[in-house]
């Protein structure tokens, strides 16, 4: 990978403030392809993604996840749903309790990295109720929603990205 590349992942930051106006669906869909390029456990891919555009649905996801308003405030929320069922199919408990949850969250990198490649800022919240997430957005109970990303021309600056603890501290030598 090139140093340029190793830079651009590096820059994203949690983008939580977005300017008004809507975002093409081609740039969607362009974000959402290269979400689904991730990585999934036999390439099982036990996922979907929920494009919420609609004003009042977004209002009761920013409410689900304890009235973090700014979900509300983005053009575009992707609510990402983990699929335990099509894990377990192949790889039974360790489907359900493990690789669902890795599978998504790579999905998960993998649309933060691609809407800010795009030119969009994007949050990862993870802190939601379940049920009124699953309620909002009208997914089946056996759908996980995992994640909800609001998505967005970002109406902030992150000058610096927010520091991470040093290589020493979470770098684990061979010799432990
Ligand atoms: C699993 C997970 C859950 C998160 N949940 C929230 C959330 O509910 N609300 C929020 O504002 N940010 C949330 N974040 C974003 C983190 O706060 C953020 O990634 C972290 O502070 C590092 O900042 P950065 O993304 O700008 O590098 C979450 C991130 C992860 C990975």
């Amino acid at each position: 990978m090139s140093k340029d590349c190793i830079q651009r992942i590096m820059s994203r930051s949690s983008i939580r403030r977005y300017t008004e106006g809507s975002i093409p669906e081609s740039d969607i869909e362009e974000i959402l392809k290269a979400g689904f390029s991730a990585p999934s456990a036999g390439n099982m891919q036990p996922w979907r993604v929920v494009v919420v555009r609609n004003e009042s649905t977004r209002s009761l996801l920013a409410e689900a996840a304890g009235n973090q308003s700014f979900v509300a405030r983005a053009p575009v929320v992707l609510v990402v749903c983990a699929v335990p069922r099509e894990s377990a199919q192949r790889y039974g408990q360790r489907g359900v309790s493990l690789y669902v949850l890795q599978d998504t969250a790579a999905l998960v990198e993998n649309l933060l990295l691609a809407a800010h490649f795009s030119g969009y800022g994007a949050c990862w919240v993870g802190a939601f109720n379940e049920d009124l997430a699953r309620e909002a957005v009208g997914v089946p109970d056996d759908m996980r929603p995992v994640a909800i990303i609001p998505v967005g021309r970002g109406a902030e600056t992150i000058s610096r990205t927010r520091p991470r603890r040093p290589l020493s501290e979470v770098v684990v030598s061979e010799s432990f």
